[in-house]
């Protein structure tokens, strides 16, 4: 069976007909359309988010709704997703699912509005014996302009987010490195510009790839390492790869029990390089990407690896491993050595990497680390585009310094306890050569933990859009 990913219909139409038809604004100006309801709304607060809504007779619904987007001086497009995703809500919680969007005369509103919707209608079903609400069924646009090609790009980007967030949310006794290989080889079958191969644990040995084989010794499930290679055009070239920690105990450094749950979330990376490159097949992007997926479980037992084992990776450097906790750089460095052979325009990287990142950004930045200006402007640039947004931090060769172990080329932590996520970043760069290359640090960012206009609690699906952005603005802009 395939992964679900939401089957909500958007067409666009002259004329709606349905259950809820939902009108959005600036302010406290109301549609025309209102105007006989106004006695009832003497108090409009005309805040973000604030709906009004009242029934209607005699016409081809049976309600009518005004989502406030706030004051106009104050707009972000955000507040198009966040507006669709209230309104999906709303109609839910009525048990309405043909609702109907007066598209406003705002840039990008179809898509934005079509991603909103898509995403806010998601919820993770497949292991609840009886799900709890249905589905929108219809969502249609009600625009004078033609905005089907905005809705089949926002189509694209937020089902293959929620294709992500479907195989994210299910826990490591289900989601192996073996399970999420054979996702990837579906995907590989249903897009054909899609193709897929699976490395086990003998071809990675005589890969060389000592480092990322560290991680797996101490779990019973073998590690898995997928290339997936999208030919849309010849150039630009570019390159993915992502953790796939399919759970990380922390290994002989156990992590806490408190939360430990969470590092089923620890694929996230991989998981993202996975959605992005759905997105990427079903936008017919042209360029090529080839992106890597470095999947192991990290856990303690017999055979794990132990603080103070030293391993050669995949490009020769020797590695000291005094924490067997930080185990993402650890499969990343021989993913990203693999990469840049291939002398690619550029390689990204995504990984749940450190705690550290969150306690210096919290959760409203990704955090970025780049040895490329271009590389890193046009990331930013892609982030502010889908509010999944990135903030840049150093690498100077201070931070390189502090990597360097007595017995070994490199140790996998500092040891000081300062500047975490850079020092870890300052590693994973001992591995790309003179590759041009971009890491974002998403630890805080896998799963949504308050309420949001448009993300249920759980498995977030954070860069998928992000990636297939930046693509789109590499292949369209010619950046
Ligand atoms: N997967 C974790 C990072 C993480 C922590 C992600 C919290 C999401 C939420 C990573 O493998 C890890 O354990 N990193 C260590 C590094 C340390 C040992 C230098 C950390 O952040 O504590
Ligand atoms: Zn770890
Ligand atoms: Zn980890």
């Amino acid at each position: 069976m395939s992964v679900q990913v939401g089957t909500m219909k958007v067409i666009s139409k002259k004329k709606f007909e349905g259950d809820i038809l939902f009108y959005f604004g600036y302010g406290k100006k109301m549609p025309a359309e209102f105007n006989e309801f106004k006695q009832d709304y003497k108090s409009i607060e005309g805040k973000l988010g604030s709906v009004y809504s009242a029934p209607v007779k005699k016409r081809n619904y049976s309600r009518i709704a005004f989502i406030c987007l706030g004051e106009k001086k104050e707009f972000e497009p955000d507040f198009l997703r966040r507006a669709a995703g209230t309104a999906v809500k709303m109609a839910k919680s009525m048990k309405k699912t043909k609702i109907g969007f007066v598209v406003p005369h705002i840039n990008d509103a179809p898509k934005l509005l079509t991603e909103g919707s898509i995403l806010a209608d998601y919820k993770f079903i497949k292991l609840k014996s009886k799900p709890e609400e249905k589905p929108i069924d219809t969502l249609t646009m009600v625009s004078s302009s033609e905005p089907a090609k905005q809705i089949n790009v926002g189509k694209a980007l937020a089902e293959s987010q929620n294709y992500m967030r479907e195989l994210n949310e299910q826990p490591a006794n289900l989601m192996t490195p073996r399970k999420v290989a054979e996702e990837a080889v579906k995907l590989g079958k249903k897009y054909k510009s899609l193709s897929v191969k699976v490395y086990d644990e003998k071809v990675l040995k005589k890969m060389k790839m000592d480092t990322l084989l560290s991680v797996s010794r101490g779990s019973t499930e073998p590690p898995r390492f997928v290339v997936i290679d999208y030919k849309g055009a010849k150039k630009p070239f570019y390159c993915l790869m992502g953790k796939g920690i399919t759970f990380d105990s922390g290994g002989i450094s156990l992590k806490p029990s408190k939360n430990m749950h969470e590092m089923k979330y620890d694929k996230s990376g991989a998981m993202a390089v996975l959605g992005a490159m759905r997105a990427v097949a079903e936008l017919k992007l042209p360029l090529r990407v080839v992106s890597v997926l470095a999947l192991s479980e990290n856990m303690p037992s017999g055979s794990a690896q132990k603080p103070g084992d030293i391993w050669k990776s995949h490009n020769g450097k020797t590695v000291e491993v005094l924490n067997t906790d930080a185990e993402g750089r650890l499969v990343m460095a021989d993913s990203l050595s693999y990469l840049a052979e291939k002398k690619p325009d550029g390689i990204i990287d995504m990984a749940t990497l450190t705690g550290a990142v969150v306690v210096a950004l919290g959760k409203n930045a990704i955090g970025l680390f780049s040895n490329d200006d271009r590389l890193a402007r046009t990331i930013e640039e892609a982030g502010n585009n889908t509010h999944e947004r990135v903030w840049r931090m150093p690498l100077w060769k201070e931070y390189s310094e502090m990597m360097k172990s007595d017995v070994a080329d490199l140790k996998n932590v500092s040891g000081t306890g300062e500047a975490g996520s850079i020092t870890a970043a300052a590693f994973l760069k001992e591995f790309v050569g003179d590759a041009k290359w971009a890491h974002l640090d998403i630890a805080g960012f896998m799963n949504v933990t308050n309420s949001h206009p448009y993300l249920d609690k759980g498995a977030s699906g954070v860069g998928v859009r992000l990636l297939t952005e930046t693509f789109i603005l590499f292949s369209e802009k010619k950046k």
